[in-house]
This record gives structure tokens, C-alpha cells and sequence, in this order.
């Protein structure tokens, strides 16, 4: 395990994600009925931009500063987690999908955060030490397979793989498949990064395959054409998306796609149900 999510804390990637996952908790909590969020590849929890790790990739400049400088109100709700976490304008600090998370609790919902990395682990557990998260660390298909379905009536598993193994995305489809057989109704987020169009329309006829009906993919390609070799965004699947989300979610994905369009390109971020 060599990947550490601190070089890139903050990215457009985070910012997309981070939206989404409020946005879509937002959305499920009109009803009142408890829900169980669980992160199981959750990271830090907490970084800093100002850092060494973060400073060598410079990537929080493409993605955080941007939302931050960007006058959208409909990017408020993202920029109050970020600005939750800092004690001036001017952030030092980024919060992983487990602070975003913790922050949108109701007294009826539970938080089950899941990283394997023994010393982002540890980290993770000091980080959240002050709210009510239980924190595990297991393989995060392990325990995704075993929480599920959660006791609430409703819950929300968040997938956010680094992508460093070559059978990550197989054991994604396996894991789904089967959490999917036990639990029809339960919401998921898959993470998963763009690095060329044919890859990608492979992944989407596999996950076609698995015939889960309300079945959301979200595709934020940040250029105007495939710039071969390298990163060229990234992508949701959203398994089961509620109603209220999938509606307000144009103007949001519009506002997001301009605060982060690189110089020069006007990029694509849209949704597509699959099949
Ligand atoms: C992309 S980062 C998570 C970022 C976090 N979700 C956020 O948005 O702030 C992926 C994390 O998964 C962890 N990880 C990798 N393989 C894992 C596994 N099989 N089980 C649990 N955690 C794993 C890595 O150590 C890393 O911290």
C-alpha cells in the first residue's frame, strides 16, 4: 500500500466528491429515518495543504483554491466543510471524506469510517477522536461486504479506492454484486479515476452487466480532448441516487465544471444513467 492520499488532498477530484457526497446526504436526510454512512476507504481524514506532501504536487491549487476563489453559491455548502475545519479565511487545512461526513450527522445517524494503512489509520482515529465515528481498519471489501446492510432502515457506502492493485476494480464488481444481492436498495458512491475513453466504456459495459437498475455514472473530464498517458479526471457511480439529488444535481455539476475548468479548456462533467 504506497499510496497516500495527502499528495493529493484537495484536488479537483476531492472537490467533485466531496460536493457530491453532501449534496447526496443532503438529499437523503429530507426524510427523517436514520441513516448509516460508511467510508471504506477513508483516508487521514484530515490534511494539511500547507505540508511537504501536499506542496510537492501543488494539486490543491487546481481544485480547493478554485471552489474557494469561485463567487457560486451553489459551491456554499462545500466551501462551509472546508471553512469548518480552518480557523482563518485562508485554509491551512483540508477535510477528507470522513470530516465532510462527520459534519452532516443528525443525532439519528451513525458514522463507520474504514482505512487500512496502519499509520493513516492512526491518524484517522486522532482526527475523529471527538465524534461519534466508529473507525475499523479492515480490507475495505471485507467490511463492506460484512456491514452491509447496515442497521438503519436507510445507508450510504462510500467506495474510494486508490486504484494501486490491478484487481481493485474486480473486486469492486464482486463486492457490489453481492452487496447488491442482500441490500437492493442501499445507496453506494464508487470513485474511480478517467485515464482513457475506451477503458472507461469497458468499465461501463462490466458494471452494465451486473443489471443493478438505478445505476448513476458521473464523468468529469477536465479537458477538451484525451491527453494520452496522463490523469483526465474522474468519475462517480452512483448506485440507487435519491430523487431530490439527481435533480438538483445539473446546476451543481455546471457550477463545479467552470470553478474547475484548467486554463484553456472547458472540460465536461455531466451525468449519465447506465443502460
Ligand atoms: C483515495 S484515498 C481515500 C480518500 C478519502 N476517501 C477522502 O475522500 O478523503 C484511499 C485510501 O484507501 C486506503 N486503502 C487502500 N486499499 C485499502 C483496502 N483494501 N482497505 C482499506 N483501505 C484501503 C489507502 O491507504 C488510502 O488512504
Amino acid at each position: 500500500m504506497n499510496y497516500r492520499h495527502a499528495f493529493h488532498a484537495g484536488n479537483s477530484a476531492d472537490v467533485v466528491k466531496h460536493s457530491l457526497l453532501i449534496a447526496l446526504v443532503r438529499a437523503l436526510q429530507q426524510k427523517q429515518s436514520a441513516l448509516t454512512l460508511i467510508d471504506t476507504h477513508a483516508g487521514c481524514g484530515l490534511y494539511d495543504l500547507i505540508g511537504d506532501q501536499a506542496q510537492r504536487t501543488g494539486e490543491a491549487a487546481q481544485g480547493v483554491l478554485r471552489a474557494l476563489a469561485d463567487p457560486n453559491p451553489l459551491l456554499d455548502d462545500y466551501r462551509a466543510a472546508v471553512q469548518a475545519v480552518n480557523k482563518d479565511a485562508e485554509p491551512r487545512l483540508y477535510p477528507g471524506s470522513p470530516q465532510v461526513l462527520a459534519q452532516l450527522l443528525r443525532p439519528q445517524d451513525f458514522l463507520i469510517l474504514n482505512e487500512k494503512h496502519p499509520e493513516d489509520a492512526a491518524a484517522l482515529r486522532s482526527v475523529m477522536r471527538d465524534t461519534p465515528a466508529a473507525v475499523h481498519q479492515r480490507d475495505a471489501y471485507e467490511l463492506w461486504l460484512a456491514l452491509t446492510p447496515p442497521r438503519t432502515p436507510r445507508g450510504v457506502v462510500v467506495v474510494d479506492p486508490p486504484y494501486e492493485k490491478t484487481d481493485e476494480r474486480e473486486r469492486i464488481t464482486t463486492t457490489l454484486a453481492a452487496v447488491h444481492r442482500k441490500w437492493a436498495h442501499g445507496v453506494t458512491v464508487i470513485w474511480y479515476p478517467l485515464k482513457d475513453r475506451a477503458t472507461h466504456e469497458r468499465r461501463k459495459d462490466q458494471l452494465r452487466k451486473l443489471g443493478i437498475g438505478k445505476f448513476l455514472c458521473v464523468e468529469h473530464w477536465l479537458y477538451d480532448s484525451e491527453q494520452p498517458g496522463i490523469y483526465n479526471g474522474a468519475g462517480l457511480h452512483i448506485v440507487n441516487p435519491p430523487y431530490a439529488f439527481t435533480e438538483a444535481l445539473p446546476p451543481l455539476l455546471e457550477a463545479l465544471r467552470t470553478a474547475l475548468a484548467p486554463e484553456g479548456h472547458r472540460g465536461k462533467l455531466a451525468a449519465d444513467w447506465l443502460g
